[in-house]
């Protein structure tokens, strides 16, 4: 059978910015234009632009070696005084560069001033502390604005970070300190979620035992004020040391490829990869993007990016490319429901939020408690909605839009990884007609192709494997300690071209829809079927709050699309008749996809695995799908999910 099934993500509705948007708008068509003519250039002139060079650079990329390349390699800078000191020495030192939210309502507003100070201090207690150029430092922090400090210390005197989520196990824990070789360790007693304090420092005592002896001091941080263990010698008080250290701190310049931090993420298999990256380039596409993508007008804007400092957006967008642009940050330390399920919303008001940046997962879980929640506060300082980690559904989108945006304001939708280090695809909010559910185009000097599995582009609609077919300023550099693994991953099949591991394809437009990780796009008799459209087709029905859709295998036709959905609020009644329900749903998608995406089987359940950063688990749907014992659930969020959703499918 040849016949295509027609894209669900086929969305008719386009929004073009409003002429007030339009008119204020930081980016123009001249950006793409002058990338268009001279990619190298232009990056070279946004290097220039947006960062401060103690030593000017007369390259700009070597690719002699691929992949493994280097950008402005004979240009020196310091990371962190691009984020702080220059910014105080242009007079914007009484400007709030964060303000911070705990999550029990106390606040701190620290200044461009104040922040180049304590960072400072710290830069001066990590030397101390005998931590030097090219040393590693594992921060293990729940969100409070001493996070941000332990990095930007780091980055000033040029030692490499490693920041592990505050949610993660001591073994977790243990084996990135191990792989990096930390010296030094960074935590806290402990931070604030859902209402408790949750301890961190026990969990580094026992994560330090299990390591090879790398770590010759833990720096604690007072928060939780919770009881903790102590090691004489070891241990020392954040408050004892860094409050009583000097002020006096001369940045040093590195070179542009010196490393800024490690990152931990995990693969398809096996232990987690250090994905390495440097310092003038990425720095230079964290702002680039910051500024462009966000329209950031930093005299005037009040940002804030959800995400926590233990993934990259919280490294990109939250650290390194708000505070080089001198923005005006948000910083909240809690869960979006604590203490009550308007939190977020709450905040925007306090501090009259211009431009918020979050995920598909959270705008979905919120779709389910309704409208009227957020429609409580007073959200009318939105300027500009951002969404990023996964594609997001047309209808969630809409829904972000209308109801958290007031129905006119920019929504932009940023594909990028822990790899790519900053936004690689996304309109640009002044200048492109949005789709809901597509992330539309690459952003200026960015080269994005789709290619079938030998590496030939398919100029069809019917997708293929998303690459980047030319190097860029914030790329990996490697995964630490494993070229090979580097090269294998992410190199080996295109050759020349980065392997990104993600489905999409091209409207006629050109505009990019993603489809999902490879691994979860779906062949039902000879059809390729994403998750992501069955998802977004299921969701689109009134009864579905959300849904996560698996490959199962089948013998008939190789695999079989199965629902997992949680019905929205007001429509639990339907849970009542599950067989009706999911024939409902099953012909929703039949009705809107074509036939051969009808889900064999539609669960209902009242929740979804998910990992700590909120990613659906469908490996762990799919082991249910197929009748098998659930595998590994140590980083699901919550493991009794899977129990739950178990005893729902027996019934
Ligand atoms: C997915 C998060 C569709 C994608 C910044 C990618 C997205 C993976 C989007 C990287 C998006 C991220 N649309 N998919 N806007 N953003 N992804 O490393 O599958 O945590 O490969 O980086 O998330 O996840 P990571």
């Amino acid at each position: 059978m040849t016949v295509e099934i027609d894209h669900n993500l086929e969305e008719i509705r386009r929004f073009r910015p409003s002429p007030e948007f339009a008119a204020q708008s930081i980016a123009g068509p001249e950006l793409a234009e002058a990338a268009a003519a001279d990619r190298l250039g232009f990056w070279a002139d946004q290097a220039r632009e947006l960062l401060t060079w103690s030593k000017p650079f007369t390259k700009t990329l070597d690719w002699s070696n691929p992949p493994f390349a280097t950008w402005f390699e004979d240009g020196e800078l310091n990371v962190a005084a691009n984020c702080l000191d220059r910014h105080v020495e242009n007079g914007l030192g009484d400007r709030v560069a964060i303000h911070w939210e705990g999550e029990p309502g106390d606040s701190r507003a620290i200044t461009y001033a104040q922040l180049t100070d304590e960072v400072k201090r710290a830069a001066n207690t990590l030397e101390s502390l005998g931590v030097a150029d090219g040393d590693r430092v594992a921060i293990y922090m729940p969100l409070v604005p001493e996070a941000i400090v332990a990095m930007l210390a780091c980055a000033r005197i040029g030692a490499i970070h490693s920041v592990v989520f505050g949610g993660f196990s001591s073994d977790s824990l243990a084996s990135r300190i191990d792989d990096a070789q930390a010296k030094l360790v960074i935590t806290a007693d402990g931070g604030y979620r859902k209402g408790k304090v949750f301890p961190l420092k026990p969990t580094v005592d026992e994560a330090v035992a299990k390591t090879a002896g790398s770590v010759e001091h833990v720096l604690v941080v007072r928060r939780g004020e919770n009881e903790v263990g102590w090691v004489a010698d070891r241990d020392l008080w954040w408050h004892d040391s860094v409050a009583t250290a000097s002020n006096e701190h001369v940045a040093p310049a590195f070179g542009a490829e010196h490393p800024l931090f490690i990152l931990y993420t995990s693969g398809t298999t096996g232990k987690p990869k250090g994905i390495l990256h440097t310092s003038g380039g990425y720095l230079t596409q964290a702002a680039f993007t910051h500024k462009n993508v966000f329209d950031l007008h930093p005299e005037r804007d009040v940002y804030w990016s959800t995400a926590d400092v233990g993934w990259i957006t919280g490294h990109t967008y939250v650290v390194y490319g708000p505070l080089a642009n001198a923005a005006t940050t948000v910083v909240y330390e809690g869960t979006p429901d604590s203490p009550h399920p308007g939190r977020w919303w709450e905040i925007i008001e306090k501090y009259g939020v211009t431009i918020f940046y979050a995920a598909p997962t959270a705008i979905r879980s919120f779709m389910k408690q309704g409208r009227a929640i957020p429609q409580s506060f007073n959200l009318r300082s939105l300027r500009l909605l951002g969404s990023v980690g996964e594609p997001i559904n047309p209808e969630a989108w809409v829904w972000y839009r209308h109801v958290i945006g007031g129905g006119s304001i920019p929504v932009v939708d940023t594909w990028w990884q822990t790899e790519t280090g900053a936004i690689m695809i996304s309109a640009l909010p002044g200048i492109t007609d949005l789709k809901p559910g597509s992330a539309q185009t690459p952003i200026p000097g960015v080269s994005i192709d789709i290619v079938d599995d030998s590496g030939t582009p398919v100029d069809d609609t019917n997708g293929g494997l998303l690459v980047v077919t030319e190097p860029w300023p914030s790329m990996l550099r490697g995964i630490w300690g494993d070229p090979e693994r580097f090269k294998e991953t992410y190199w080996e099949k295109f050759g020349d071209k980065y392997f990104a591991g993600d489905g999409a394809r091209r409207d006629e437009d050109g505009d990019i829809w993603l489809l999902g990780r490879v691994d979860d796009v779906m062949n039902v008799s000879g059809h390729r079927l994403s998750t992501t459209e069955i998802e977004s087709s299921l969701v689109a029905h009134p009864y579905t709050a959300e849904a996560a859709v698996v490959g199962a295998a089948d013998e008939t036709t190789g695999q079989a699309v199965v629902a997992f959905v949680i019905l929205k609020e007001s429509q639990k009644a339907h849970a009542a008749d599950v067989a009706a329900t999911s024939e409902e749903l099953r012909a929703h998608v039949a009705r809107q996809i074509g036939a051969i995406a009808r889900p064999r089987q539609v669960f209902i359940v009242p929740e979804l695995p998910k990992t700590r950063s909120g990613k659906i688990m469908r490996r762990l749907l799919r082991d249910l799908a197929e009748g098998r014992q659930v595998g590994d659930t140590t980083t699901l969020a919550d493991t009794s999910i899977m129990e739950v959703i178990e005893a729902q499918l027996v019934k």
